[in-house]
């Protein structure tokens, strides 16, 4: 593959990701029921989907995506790849750390549905910053010009 190719690759399936954060989004901000189980029995069904989800995407880019066609080509952005996958490991973490406490969540105080949608804001957040970074890592390493990345 070219450069122009695993760039395009790698904005395409960022490009994907994003639409799966929205609609994580709208899950986040659907009003829960009187009692939250059932808010929170979907909330459950549909992150353990974008969990699964992130989990395959981190594991295209560590295994057949750009970095080790960044690492080869530049090989002084090692760090720069090194950190990015300890991110990855950070918020598949995170992700365990949610799965886990809605998990133990039955009927859940409203407290505990604000604590379950600031962690997936933060989630969000984390991998919004980390997407921006890998977009921009891509363009220097390969020296496009990829238009806008956000
Ligand atoms: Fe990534």
């Amino acid at each position: 593959m070219d450069d122009a190719t695993i760039a395009q690759k790698a904005l395409k399936i960022h490009e994907e990701l994003d639409r799966e954060v929205d609609l994580l989004r709208l899950r986040m901000a659907s009003k829960p029921d009187a009692h939250g189980d059932h808010w929170l029995t979907a909330f459950a069904s549909h992150f353990r989907h974008f969990h699964t989800q992130l989990r395959s995407h981190f594991e295209m880019e560590e295994e057949g995506g750009f970095m080790k066609p960044v690492v080869d080509k530049r090989p002084t952005l090692s760090p720069q790849i090194a950190r990015l996958r300890e991110e990855h490991r950070q918020m598949r973490h995170l992700c365990y750390e949610l799965e886990m406490f809605v998990e133990e969540c039955r009927a859940p105080s409203l407290q505990q549905i604000a604590h379950i949608r600031e962690r997936s804001d933060e989630i969000i957040d984390c991998l919004k910053a980390h997407e921006k970074a890998e977009n921009q890592l891509i363009q220097d390493a390969f020296q496009l010009d990829l238009g806008s990345s956000e």
